[in-house]
């Protein structure tokens, strides 16, 4: 059930009930013995966002995705009807890997008309039907029909593209994405091909990075040093209050209030901000996106200036749509309980001079500094939490959608327990 909570004395967390306020335990960030779990109950089951339909710009486009936790590898394509598929990357004769580059553990992507394994050159169309099997005389009673490659659930929204490893997924993706997430239908996503793309491995629990954007107040002290000194100073001082939490279903959402920087004092910008006009937060100059309104589910708070909307998709996706008129997306691929991978990816309505592409680099190159700032620290938290010297932590009401992630995962996790016990 849907809730727009307006809390009269502040407190976003206690119109959670079931969140409650009580320290909350890390344990899901350190122990092997959840993250075996969360990929039964979390990853095997929910639906992942794999990318975008931009990646697959024709028919026979294809590109490769990993899923560690779920031990898996997953082929993207668009079919000759234009249909977007996925199968699992596995061959059906003797089980390589189908579709791989140089090196069998690297993502890849291409165009094709079918896919050769490089084994012994079974082929199979875009559709996952098997339509050559080598010396095929000398199998036994061999169907090709029966050796198809194996599909996985798949479907667009937005131009995101999600997959499903459940052999049947328990919701349909609208179902699961719910009233929040829909409610941003009819932003341009699809003309922001302008695409800036970082991946990184961190060695720290995937939630924990999640929890560092997903709340900003750590913003003004862990980046004091992105600033010039006289406005992080007084940013510091002033501590930072986003005016708007909601949670719906598994996914979350953190809103926040923007700056005008260009009307800021001169000394509160840096030079390479006034050359370009732009900075961490966009373009000073928003470009027109083609829409005649924003869709009702963006900045709920009635923001002005507005800065964005960072909304968290359970499990590992997030979109972040700035003010300045254009958006981010995360991932968080887990590789272990202590680390995993992260990518980041910055989408711009193209740049049609060469003034807007060099807002648009710096920033990116910002984001990059904001993001490696982040991900330093979050490698000091997960070693110290293993040290298992403390094993409750107190949370704040800035830090509301933290608190819900690590319970929601623990949900997952129960309701999984519980099935198969009763099964
Ligand atoms: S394993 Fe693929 S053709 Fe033999
Ligand atoms: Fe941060």
């Amino acid at each position: 059930m849907a809730r727009w909570p307006k809390p009269p004395e502040g407190s976003w967390t206690e119109h959670y009930p079931e969140l409650g306020t009580e320290p909350v335990s890390y344990e899901d960030s350190i122990s092997p013995e959840l993250y075996d779990l969360e990929r039964e109950a979390i990853f095997k089951r929910g639906w992942l966002n794999v990318g975008r339909v931009e990646l697959l710009p024709k028919n026979g486009s294809y590109f490769t995705k990993e899923i560690h936790i779920a031990k898996t590898s997953v082929i993207v394509l668009r079919d000759r009807s234009g249909q977007v598929r996925a199968f699992h990357n596995i061959c059906r004769h003797r089980g390589n890997k189908l579709v791989w580059n140089d090196f069998p553990n690297e993502e890849t992507s291409g165009t094709c008309r079918q896919f050769t394994c490089k084994y012994h050159a079974w082929r199979y169309d875009l559709d996952g039907s098997l339509n050559f099997v080598q010396q095929e005389g000398e199998f036994f009673n061999l169907d090709k029909n029966d050796y198809g490659l194996v599909p996985v659930h798949c479907d667009v929204w937005q131009g995101f593209i999600f997959i499903n490893l459940a052999k049947e997924p328990e919701q349909q993706l609208s179902d699961f994405l719910g009233p929040m997430i829909t409610s941003i239908e009819g932003y341009p996503f699809d003309k922001m091909t302008e695409r800036w793309y970082y991946r990184s491995e961190i060695k720290a629990n995937w939630k924990l990075y999640m929890d560092a954007f997903q709340e900003f107040y750590h913003a003004p002290i862990l980046h004091a040093r992105q600033s010039p000194a006289k406005f992080a100073n007084s940013a510091q001082q002033a501590g930072f209050e986003a005016p708007h939490y909601r949670i719906d279903g598994p996914h979350r959402l953190v809103s926040t209030a923007g700056i005008r920087a260009w009307e800021l004092e001169q000394d509160l910008r840096k030079p390479i901000e006034e050359i370009t006009r732009s900075g961490l937060f966009g373009p000073w100059d928003i470009p027109d996106l083609g829409i005649e309104k924003m869709p009702a589910g963006i900045n709920p708070a009635g923001c002005d200036p507005w800065g964005l909307d960072s909304f968290q998709l359970f499990p590992n996706f997030t979109i972040l749509i700035w003010g300045q008129g254009w958006y981010l997306t995360y991932h968080y691929w887990p590789t272990a309980y202590n680390s995993h991978i992260f990518e980041g990816t910055l989408y711009f309505m193209p740049a049609k001079t060469p003034r807007e592409r060099v807002a648009h680099e710096l920033t990116a190159l910002s984001f990059k500094e904001f993001g490696l700032q982040d991900a330093n620290t979050l490698e000091a938290t997960q070693t110290m939490m293993e040290s298992r010297v403390v094993d409750r932590f107190p949370l704040g009401d800035q830090e509301v959608l933290c608190r819900h992630l690590h319970k929601e995962t623990a949900d997952w996790i129960e309701k999984y327990r519980r099935e198969r016990a009763g099964a």
